[in-house]
């Protein structure tokens, strides 16, 4: 998976009714490239129209935001990787830092998640990323280091070639507050060098995306970093220009 990754995670916004708009708006401005992987990450609830307005153009996917660890049951509120998958996506995220840290999501859940998600076909994104206090303690590492270690402890070296890891450090998410390139540089490298200690070869085709405060300003450094193989995009995905210029870098 080292072709370049566009993510556009929507978080919780555009409905439906927004989200047609958006694509038919997207779609008639992004002309296929081949040389670059674009994914859409939608509201559960916004899914359906993405998809939908998706029909023909194969070049960009679509995934979900979460995944439940059950494949279905008595688990209200909650979707699950198979149920994502027949409704249209093929990626999920996993470990966001706000499921992680809004939502209690603990590391253990999220060994799980990545496992459910490639027994129902999906392709997970495993999210790491320290806390400001973590990076100002200097264990910013070792914060990785445990995250990607049990996020991707149940799986074989062949997904974990075919997968991303997004490293979103948690105080530049939303926050207008980059990574420095040389910051995200510095991480992903550290990344790199422990997919490939847990996976040989195998790690060396894992993408690993950056992901907090990018914008169109932004993008283009961040981007031609050393490491950085994509870029998972919050807040600046939410317009259709700054997002196609950004998918254009
Ligand atoms: P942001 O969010 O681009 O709005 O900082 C990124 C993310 O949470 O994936």
């Amino acid at each position: 998976m080292r072709r370049p990754v566009f993510a556009a995670n929507w978080k919780m916004n555009i409905g439906p009714t927004e989200a047609r708009a958006f694509m038919a708006a997207f779609t008639a401005k992004w002309t296929p490239r081949a040389d670059r992987s674009l994914i859409f990450f939608p509201s559960a609830l916004s899914l359906g129209t993405v998809v939908h307005a998706l029909a023909g153009r194969s070049d960009i996917a679509v995934g979900v935001q979460n995944i439940w660890t059950e494949d279905k049951g008595a688990f209200t509120g909650e979707n699950s990787a198979p149920i994502a998958a027949e409704a249209g996506a093929r990626y999920t995220l996993v470990g966001h830092s706000e499921r992680r840290h809004i939502f209690g999501e603990t590391d253990e859940q999220t060994a799980k998640k990545c496992v459910a998600a490639v027994r129902a076909g999906l392709t997970p994104i495993l999210c790491v990323g320290e806390l400001l206090e973590e990076r100002e303690q200097g264990i910013t590492h070792d914060v990785v280091l445990r995250q990607l270690t049990a996020g991707l402890r149940e799986l074989s070296d062949e997904t974990i070639a075919s997968m991303a890891v997004a490293y979103e450090p948690v105080w530049a998410i939303g926050t207008g507050k980059n990574a420095t390139p040389e910051d995200a540089s510095a991480v992903h490298r550290f990344i790199r060098d422990a997919l490939i200690e847990r996976s040989g070869i195998a790690g060396e085709s894992t993408a690993i995306l950056y992901g907090g405060s990018v914008n169109s300003t932004n993008c283009a450094s961040l981007r031609a970093a050393d490491h950085v193989d994509g870029l998972l995009v919050g807040g600046a995905s939410l317009d259709v220009d700054t997002w196609a210029r950004i998918c254009g870098t």
